[in-house]
């Protein structure tokens, strides 16, 4: 709920005979609190005019001026131009020197005169007025002499009343009753921070003295939850498979994620496992439950080389296996129609070659060259197989959004590949994103410097989210994990494997900084990023204790007894 409150006496200062037209001089100076503390590096900006700008110092002070010099002193002592004040239910007047009688209107918002009083010539002392009992809302005062008018606003609340700054103008009182247009002068000035709730706070005046500002934090509630932490950011979903959507980690899945993706249960083998044999109920199952929360939900995956059964392949020429392709496009995306907002529709096209024109996995230290997988669907239809794929599944759901799906594009010889044909299915509105696999490790390899892990920096990462973003296409993040090994050691050696049940603390911190690190670097692209997706929910059930050779690992926000790590609270810390 809007929590503003402006307190303090508004001290005001502005120049008398400024003409309505003319750019407004601007210093308004303010402080803005939680309630308890200054706000501090909140960005204060006049939302008509973006260039004054400013952002809070330690104090949570800010000033918004086009003034060189201007200081409290000045305004405080510039006595002749403080015309209104507002104590209790009075109104006082310091009539300046040559203005002779002044009649002061009170309006409702929509014009109507309330009350008269005329304030004569008497200026001695500061003449006043009682307001009469007025109900909440909106009120504007004028003052009209023959000199000029001023218009003050009058915000009246269930406790107190506020007064505003002004508009000054040569307007009078009859113009507002004509117009109705009362509001003209009003502009916002509009205060913006990571955890606070944005708030445009209406101004009438562009010379405003200690204007106090109650900015509302986030609620407990948004802070405990991750998805709704990151409601400013991007969704943040998670893999589940056929029992966690419904065992004891749906909650935390309910919980803390806003989006869903099946880890393997929309995979060829599970939808499709022998020909026009389509097996729904159980990705059905999961999207329901998902949506049931209000999740979004990821589709993973039309077209890749593994989890795809052999019949797919079997005898067939490249027409044939392209009918397959479509037919099976066509089912799955028609199955999940309104209920899938994005798929990955080719996954993983992409390796390194070496000489001999092998792939080089992770070894980049034998890297000749990237390009396509060999894979059957490359075998037998080259590259055509990828763009095949996506006018398959633009036809078959068009509301649906598109993505190319791979890991490692932090490499940036592998992006520029997927960079070339990336942009050809753009220039033929066939793909509306990429997707980032994201399956990191807990720090570089130490040793194996041409190891791929080696390249899994934040700038890396950054700098690939911008490039993809540059194209125009959107950026999620698909599959990530953090796996507590390096790359130094992916083996067989049970020595070298960490067996504890528990995460050590060591290893909780170092993970936790990480996943810090990236999420840091996340939300500052957060106008690039939808959706940042984990690949699983907690470490009792990840891929990476089976794969590569079934070395128990721990990559999750969440521990094997389903309790948030230090890594959840790192990247719910900001
Ligand atoms: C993995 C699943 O997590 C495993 O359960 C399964 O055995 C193999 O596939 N990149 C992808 C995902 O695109 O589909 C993979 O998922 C992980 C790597």
């Amino acid at each position: 709920m809007e929590m503003i409150r402006i307190f303090s006496t508004l001290i005001l200062f502005y120049t008398f005979f400024c003409a309505a037209a003319q750019a407004p001089d601007i210093s308004i100076t303010g402080i803005i609190t939680d309630g308890r503390n200054p706000v501090e590096n909140a960005i204060v900006t006049l939302v008509k005019d973006s260039r004054f700008a400013d952002t809070t110092d330690s104090k949570g002070a800010f000033t918004l001026s086009n003034k060189t010099g201007i200081s409290n002193n000045t305004v405080r002592n510039s006595k002749e131009n403080n015309l209104i004040f507002l104590r209790g239910n009075r109104l006082y007047f310091s009539v300046p020197d040559g203005i002779s009688t002044s009649d002061v209107m009170l309006h409702t918002a929509k014009g109507r005169c309330i009350q008269k009083y005329s304030l004569g010539k008497n200026r001695s002392g500061s003449p006043s007025i009682e307001l009469p009992k007025l109900s909440t809302g909106l009120y504007f005062i004028s003052i009209s002499s023959d000199r000029t008018s001023i218009i003050r606003k009058l915000i009246v609340t269930a406790t107190k009343k506020y007064l505003c700054g002004n508009s000054t103008g040569n307007f009078t009182s009859t113009g507002i009753n004509q117009s109705g247009q009362t509001s003209t002068g009003v502009d916002q000035i509009k205060i913006t921070k990571e955890n606070f709730l944005t708030k445009q706070v209406d101004i009438s005046s562009y010379k405003i003295e200690d204007l106090s500002i109650l900015f509302e934090p986030e609620s407990i509630a948004n802070a405990t939850s991750l998805h709704k932490r990151y409601s400013n950011f991007f969704h943040i979903g998670a893999a589940v498979d056929g029992n966690s959507y419904k065992d004891a980690h749906a909650s935390i899945w309910k919980t803390h994620f806003n989006s869903m993706v099946c880890e393997n249960e929309m995979k060829w083998t599970a939808l499709q496992p022998s020909s026009g044999n389509f097996q729904f109920s159980q990705a059905n199952a999961m999207v329901n439950a998902a949506r049931s929360s209000g999740m979004l939900v990821r589709g993973h995956v039309l077209c890749w080389f593994d989890q795809t059964p052999d019949w797919v392949f079997q005898g067939a020429s490249k027409e044939v296996l392209f009918g397959r392709l479509r037919n099976h496009i066509s089912k799955v995306m028609s199955e999940f129609k309104g209920k899938v907002y994005a798929w990955d529709v080719v996954n993983e096209a992409v390796i390194g070659y070496n000489d001999n024109d092998q792939d080089v996995g992770e070894d980049l230290g034998s890297l000749k060259r990237w390009g396509y997988r060999n894979s059957k669907w490359y075998q037998i239809a080259g590259e055509d197989h990828i763009f095949e794929a996506f006018k398959a599944a633009r036809a078959a759901d068009p509301n649906a959004k598109l993505f190319y799906n791979d890991f490692w594009n932090y490499l940036d010889g592998k992006r520029e590949f997927i960079i070339s044909f990336v942009k050809k299915l753009k220039e033929q509105n066939l793909i509306d994103g990429v997707g980032l696999q994201c399956h990191l490790n807990i720090s570089a390899a130490q040793e194996k410097k041409n190891n791929q892990s080696a390249y899994q920096t934040v700038d890396n990462l950054e700098k690939e989210i911008r490039e993809y973003a540059a194209l125009g296409l959107d950026v999620h993040i698909t599959e990530l994990d953090i796996s507590i090994y390096t790359r130094d050691y992916v083996s067989d050696d049970k020595s070298k494997w960490y067996t504890s049940p528990d995460l050590n603390e060591a290893y909780q911190d170092k993970l936790a900084k990480r996943y810090k690190e990236f999420f840091d670097m996340f939300r500052r692209n957060a106008d690039k990023i939808q959706n940042v997706t984990l690949w699983g929910i907690s470490d009792d059930n990840t891929w990476l204790s089976e794969f590569p050779s079934g070395r128990p690992d721990h990559p999750l926000l969440f521990d094997k007894h389903l309790k948030p790590k230090k890594a959840f609270d790192a990247i719910m810390d900001f």
